[in-house]
Order: C-alpha cells, then structure tokens, then sequence
C-alpha cells in the first residue's frame, strides 16, 4: 500500500511539474527523507550533502530536510530522535561516532523508519542498508603503494582520523596490513580526528622529535594538508611525501596536482548512492542488498590528469 502510494505522489508531483493545469489532482504529501550530517565542516562533508541534494532533485515525491551535528555527538543522536519523533519515511544517517549512534539508529530501525547508514559504520545490524567505500582495502592500498614508494624502506609518521569512528579503525588496521613485512617503520602516530588544525599541531610535534621523516601518511585530506602546512613552516616539506584520502577534484586532487601531496585516495561519498536506494526502499523493492560497497581510485602526479587509477 504504502509503495503504491509513493509511486502515486512521484507520478502527481511530475504531472505538476510538467504544469497539468488547475484540474489536476492536488498533489499528494512528499515522501520525507531526513538526512543526518555529522559535520559540514570539512570540503567532504559538504559534498556528500550536494551530491545528496542533487540526487533528490530527481525524485519529485521526495523532499530532504538535512540535519548537521557540527561534530557533536550527543547532537546528533538528538537531532536522528527528532526525526523519528517527527514522522520522517527513511532516515540516511552518517554518524559521527559508530557506538553511541547505534542505539538511536537501532530504535528507527525497529520502530519500521527504514535506515540507511553513510560512510561511517555503527555496532552490530540494525539498520536497512549500510553504504560505503571499503576503508580497510583503501588503508591496504595505501601501505603497499607507499611500501613500492619508499623502496621497501622508511620513516612514516601515521595521522589517524577519529579512531572512534570505522574509517579511522579501518585504515589504520588495512595500512598496517599493507606494510606487513616492510622495512618501514612508523615512527609517529596520532589521532587527529580528522581535523587538519590537529593533524597540524600532532604534525609539529614530530617534526620536533624526528629529524628524518620520509613520509607521512594520513587517514584524510585534510589532515594530510595540515601535515604539509606544520612541514611548510618548518622548512622541511621538500623533504617530506604525504599521502591522504579523500580525492576530492577541488580538495585531494587539486593538491596532487600542485605538488603538495604524493597520492591521495578517492573516498567517494555515496550521497547519489543513498538517495537512489532510499526510493527503491520506499518504492518497496525487494531483494536490495544490506551492504554496497563503493570503488575508490588512486590519484597521483602521473595519473590525476587521465582521472586516476582504479583499486585493484
Ligand atoms: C569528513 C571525513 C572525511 C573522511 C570521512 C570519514 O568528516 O573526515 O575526510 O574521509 O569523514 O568518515
């Protein structure tokens, strides 16, 4: 029932548009979808929401209203309550924090809210579908190119992004799996939440205890760009790589193409993805997948130009 409805209010909505005159059957409610951001303070971020938006714009029965948590955990459980409470149809929600957004996500989820769950994971199954690129294969990736770029040898500095949230976790642990058996040896870790004033400041502090740094990997852009800025004013970032992930075209890319950053990996947002599925859930399709994973690509100085190269 609820399906044929949806189907129904896309078809009128579109009757609408196509500008059907004033006999036209009021248009039925829009399908609500409510869209849980867990910061729009990074170019990433930013794009997820747009990618998101622009998706939507293609469905006439379906309406985003877009929540931001400004990195604020407890905000965000409180602001996917409010959507519960207020009758959403789908929630999409990219937590901050993967444990204490579970049980809001849980409680949607069991209540009937269909719940898709973007880029950053939470506990156990409770939820409609999860979307996301592979972060442990894009930490693995990440070791082994830097392994083939160093010689097999090295000093590698490790930005970690929020190691409260699965990417931080996965691309720690796939790196580590990637430079398995090497003779590179991580001389400097931190989290930097995956903020680059942090990364910058973690990034200062060994510079200061490190006179020789080959390398510095970091889990995003952002931090990778912080890492070259503390390098930059040291003097010292001719004699340093650095590596991030994101890919960004205006972030990551851009970077790789100014010579600031030796690689960065492309962490694709899955906005479109989720506003695609979210109206195969409302339409009531059956048979959808619980996971999809998404392609990531390398981009580097001899690639960026010809749109990177594909993770094996
Ligand atoms: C943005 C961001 C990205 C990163 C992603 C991981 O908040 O830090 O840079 O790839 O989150 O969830």
């Amino acid at each position: 029932m609820k399906a044929r409805a949806f189907i129904l209010s896309i078809a009128v909505a579109a009757a609408g548009a196509a500008g059907c005159g004033k006999d036209a059957p009021p248009a039925e409610k829009k399908m609500i979808i409510g869209m849980s951001q867990c910061n729009l303070g990074e170019p990433w971020r930013v794009q997820m929401n747009a990618d998101v938006k622009n998706a939507a714009a293609k469905y006439p029965g379906v309406e985003v209203v877009f929540k931001d948590a400004q990195n604020d955990t407890l905000k965000q459980r409180a602001q996917v309550e409010e959507f519960i409470n207020s009758g959403v149809n789908l929630l999409i929600v990219s937590p901050k924090e993967a444990a204490p957004l579970t049980p809001p996500i849980a409680e949607a989820y069991k209540k009937g809210i269909p719940v898709i769950v973007l880029d950053r994971r939470v506990l156990g199954d409770d939820y409609t579908m999860f979307i996301g690129a592979d972060n442990k294969r894009i930490g693995q990736a990440a070791g082994k190119w830097i392994v083939d770029r160093l010689g097999g040898k090295g000093s590698v500095v490790e930005l970690k992004g929020l190691m409260t949230s699965t990417p931080g976790q996965d691309r720690n642990s796939g790196f580590r799996q990637g430079i398995k058996g090497s003779g590179l040896k991580i001389i400097f870790e931190a989290d930097m939440k995956w903020l680059e004033p942090d990364a910058r400041k973690e990034m200062e502090s060994a510079l200061a205890v490190h006179s020789k740094i080959d390398l510095v990997y970091a889990h995003n852009d952002p931090g990778a760009h912080g890492a070259y800025l503390a390098a930059k004013a040291a003097g010292r970032e001719k004699n340093i790589m650095f590596v991030g992930i994101d890919g960004l075209p205006q972030e990551g890319q851009a970077y790789v193409k100014q010579g600031l950053l030796a690689a960065s990996f492309e962490y694709p947002t899955g906005g479109k993805e989720a506003v695609d599925n979210a109206v195969r859930i409302l339409n009531g399709e059956k048979g959808l997948p619980k996971e999809l994973t998404l392609d990531s690509r390398v981009f580097t100085r001899e690639n960026v130009d010809k749109g990177g190269e594909w993770l094996k």
